[in-house]
């Protein structure tokens, strides 16, 4: 389990092509992008935390720098009250884009997160309980390049559920799956998440989504981005905006957030 603080953070991207050759040249405001700006938050252990915000705001900057890919230009990230210097394999990333490696196949991209279980049959017995759950059995010989859009998100959700992580990261997790098997990826994570009870980070676009399955809701700005809102979601699931007018109320005050006057 984990809890993770992130303190004055703030990230700046400087375009190398712009700054001059000579060391002696301070690098120009021009020549940088503020992506970030004094983020501070607080995410409990066990809490299912969804992330929105603009495009381009800053939101997979956010979780690389969360996950130890990147460093911040000021601040720092703590987890369980350590700051974070690098990447573990104790927090799995699953990438806005296709992370599966073309040349393996299904079955072989998720054995790579439990190759270090001896024991073969207890290994291929995670390893198949994975790719049924994602609904992909029949397709563990298959390589990436063989599969559709919604298909390589699923096997990249299988290969990082087989980890077993104590915390689990995700951009975008369900973009380019249908709406039929995103609604049952959604429930799938809620339920793991119920299951497993470990701090899950999730950058969606999807205000429903966040709604649905958010322990805690963050919107950003847009860039240089800043914290807008950082709400505890106290409704029990499965959620229902039909049933629960609290809800319905707060998906409209995101949809104003993010710019649009009415729920579509
Ligand atoms: N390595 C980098 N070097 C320079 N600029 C970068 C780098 N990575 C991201 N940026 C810039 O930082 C800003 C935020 O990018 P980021 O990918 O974090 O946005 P995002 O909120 O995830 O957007 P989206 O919702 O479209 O995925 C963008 O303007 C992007 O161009
Ligand atoms: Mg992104």
């Amino acid at each position: 389990m984990k809890s993770i603080k992130i303190e004055t953070l703030s990230k700046e991207f400087i375009d190398r092509r712009k700054v001059k050759r000579d060391m002696k040249d301070s690098v120009s405001s021009n020549n940088s992008i503020q992506v970030l700006s004094d983020i501070n938050l607080e995410f409990k252990e066990g809490e299912m935390v969804c992330i929105l915000g603009p495009s381009g705001c800053g939101k997979s900057t956010l979780l690389r720098i969360i996950a130890g890919f990147d460093n911040p230009t000021t601040g720092k990230v703590l987890i369980d009250s350590k700051p974070v210097t690098g990447p573990s394999s104790a927090n799995i990333f699953v990438y806005q884009h296709s992370g599966l490696f073309p040349w393996m196949t299904v079955w072989q991209n998720v054995e790579l997160g439990v190759r270090h279980i001896t024991n073969t049959l207890e290994r291929h017995k995670i390893i198949m309980e994975h790719i049924d759950m994602v609904e992909l059995d029949g397709f563990e010989n298959h390589y990436p390049y063989q599969l559709s859009g919604g298909m390589l998100r699923r096997a990249e959700l299988a290969r990082a559920l087989a980890v077993n992580p104590e915390m689990l990261i995700m951009d975008e997790p369900f973009s380019g799956l249908d709406f039929l098997t995103h609604l049952k990826m959604r429930e799938e994570v809620v339920n793991m998440h119920e299951f497993i009870g470990k701090t899950i980070l999730i950058v969606t676009h999807d205000i429903d989504d966040s709604l649905i399955m958010g322990d805690r809701i963050v919107v950003m700005s847009p860039r240089p981005s800043k914290v807008l809102l950082n709400q505890e979601l106290d409704f029990p699931h499965p959620r229902n905006f039909e049933k629960e007018p609290a809800l319905r109320e707060l998906r409209d005050k995101l949809y104003l957030m993010l710019g649009v006057s009415y729920a579509v």
